[in-house]
């Protein structure tokens, strides 16, 4: 059974394969090409967390394809009131034909896989955010070519979910990434262990050399969902962790400036910068649609 519980365990050519379906879904939206391949299949949806992109996304993609999905609120699952994963997993395993969750622990993802009977998808942890990093891969091969290799991605900011995730979804897709993050925020360091054992990553302190060179800047927010009570104080730590016009001219001309969203203008990234990159960065938000499509074809269907 196929899950997508993080891009670590997926093969660089199930990365690939799934690129190209989501370009093929994207070309057919468009065309107003009907499907019906997960009609009768249903998509549970569990959110610990908010949601605006991933929810309406999921959502949309499962009516595109003909399935049903259903909206789980942990306000009013017995799994907000602490019944055990295992339990849920095996339950919902009898209703549904898959789950997609966005939760804190990334363990919760791999226990619901673990003990359930059906394709899990991660729709965010603390750890991982695959399904977007799978829309930002989309959205690089749009706009500078399918052959992606070798290109630099620069992260600048928290070494958090996005960075983990786009570490080892661009090194598997053969590119280079270089971290600029203060001391003490670095990623993952299993994931950092791994990404300099597969390929070629930079982490420093140093943003004008993390910028050198590359082809795609990216940021996230200062403060993930969780860390809001942090907030002020990582305004502080992260204060020169920004996408503004040094960082985007200290890197190759025409570079792509991509963000996960929601945006922090001002904080993360210049109104300016953000403005100037909005193409990009609104296309990014729509392939989550298509690359989600592509992800739910293949965990209900190989
Ligand atoms: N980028 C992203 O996952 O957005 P949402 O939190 O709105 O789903
Ligand atoms: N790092 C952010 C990503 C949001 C899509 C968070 O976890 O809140």
């Amino acid at each position: 059974m196929k899950h997508l519980l993080k891009l670590l365990d997926w093969t660089p050519e199930e990365i690939a394969d799934t690129l190209d379906l989501a370009d093929k879904l994207k070309a057919e939206k468009k065309a107003g090409i009907k499907h019906h391949i997960l009609e009768g299949k249903t998509l549970g949806m569990i959110f610990q967390k908010s949601s605006t992109r991933t929810r309406v996304s999921f959502e949309v993609g499962m009516h595109d394809l003909g399935g049903k999905p259903l909206f789980l609120s942990s306000k009013d699952l017995q799994i907000g009131r602490g019944e055990p994963v295992q339990d849920t997993a095996r339950v919902l395993s009898r209703f549904l034909d898959g789950i997609m969750i966005r939760t804190f622990e990334q363990q919760e993802v791999e226990d619901l896989a673990k003990y359930g009977s059906i394709p899990i998808i991660n729709g965010l942890t603390d750890f991982c955010h695959p399904c977007q990093v799978l829309a930002d891969l989309q959205t690089i091969r749009e706009y500078k070519g399918k052959d992606i290799k070798g290109l630099k991605l620069c992260y600048i900011g928290d070494g958090n979910n996005m960075a983990n995730s786009l570490i080892v979804g661009c090194i598997k897709m053969g590119m280079k990434v270089a971290i600029a993050c203060p001391k003490g925020y670095e990623p993952d360091e299993t994931v950092v262990a791994w990404a300099k054992e597969n390929g070629e990553l930079l982490i420093t302190e140093d943003i004008i050399e993390a910028c050198k060179g590359s082809d795609v800047l990216y940021t996230d927010v200062w403060a993930s969902m969780g860390q809001e009570g942090e907030a002020e104080e990582r305004k502080k730590i992260f204060k020169d962790y920004q996408i503004n016009d040094a960082a985007v001219e200290a890197s190759n001309k025409g570079v792509m400036v991509l963000h996960c969203l929601p945006a922090h203008r001002g904080e993360e990234i210049t109104e300016e910068v953000l403005e100037a990159h909005a193409a990009e960065i609104f296309d990014e938000a729509e392939n989550r649609l298509h690359a989600q499509k592509a992800v739910l074809v293949k965990c209900f269907t190989e």
